[in-house]
């Protein structure tokens, strides 16, 4: 498969796939990479690369001669243990349609079995064939809230399997000083914008059609099981 990448057999043999937090030197690259496919702030950007951890979300690097030339990232859900997403997959645009894109969801793939992940969960809007031959199937939509990246610090506090919460607590305000420190406000506020005309459902649809136009996204998953045995 991969002897079919233009540069020879020496670079297929330097190939292999990194973790990101282990290889600090590749950040910028692989910065670079995902910001080409998906531009962003380059700072917004590496804050989220640098979150990159042994124990979830991790950053994964395809990685040639020092070059970068594939990313994925997986992360927990934290509202359903033993499930992930992968997200931002991405090929170096020189370096697609030569079974890059496959072996770096196979190695993703096994670090999320490695990591007691028995599902993983992705979205696309264009990519629906690529998955399908990765043997991704499609699935209800899944909610990526709760999901892992929590920041305490600059670091990320929630990890699989070891989920950190800090308890919530509010501070009681008495209600007289609520009230009085209300009508101090003064009342030069100019009123909220008026709200956007709500959105028709175009007739003769269903909800289910008229909700998929809405959100383009396709969503998949695939069991990990058999790939952790
Ligand atoms: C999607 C992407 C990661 C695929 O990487 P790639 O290296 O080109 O894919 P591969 O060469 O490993 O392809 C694996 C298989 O999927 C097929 N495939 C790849 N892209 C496909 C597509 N867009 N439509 C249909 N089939 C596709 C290949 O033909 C190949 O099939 P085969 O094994 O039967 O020969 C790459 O095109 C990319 O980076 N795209 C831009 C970013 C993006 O859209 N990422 C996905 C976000 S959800």
């Amino acid at each position: 498969m991969l002897e079919a990448t233009e540069r020879g057999k020496d670079f297929v043999k330097t190939m292999h796939v990194v973790l990101i937090h282990n290889h600090p030197s590749l950040l910028d690259e692989c910065c670079d990479l995902i910001n080409m496919e998906w531009p962003r702030s380059k700072t917004a950007r590496m804050r989220t690369l640098k979150m990159s951890c042994d124990t979830l979300p991790t950053c994964l690097a395809l990685v040639a001669e020092s070059k970068v030339l594939g990313h994925s990232k997986v992360s927990a859900i934290g509202s359903m243990p033993g499930a992930c997403i992968v997200e931002s997959v991405v090929i170096h645009p020189d370096y697609r349609g030569k079974g890059l894109g496959r072996l770096i969801m196979s190695e993703t793939e096994k670090y999320a079995a490695s990591q007691g992940i028995n599902t993983a969960y992705l979205s696309t809007i264009d990519q629906q064939d690529f998955y399908k031959k990765l043997g991704y199937s499609e699935c209800a939509p899944v909610s990526i809230y709760g999901c892992s990246g929590l920041y305490s610090n600059g670091k990320t506090e929630t990890c699989v399997g070891n989920i950190k919460k800090e308890p919530f607590t509010m501070e009681r305000i008495p209600l007289s000083r609520t009230i009085s420190d209300c009508s101090a406000v003064p009342s030069t506020i100019p009123p909220p914008p008026p709200l956007p005309p709500p959105i028709k459902r175009p007739e003769g649809k269903d909800l289910k059609t008229h909700f998929k136009i809405l959100n383009r996204k396709t969503y998949f998953k695939k069991i990990l099981v058999h790939i952790a045995e």
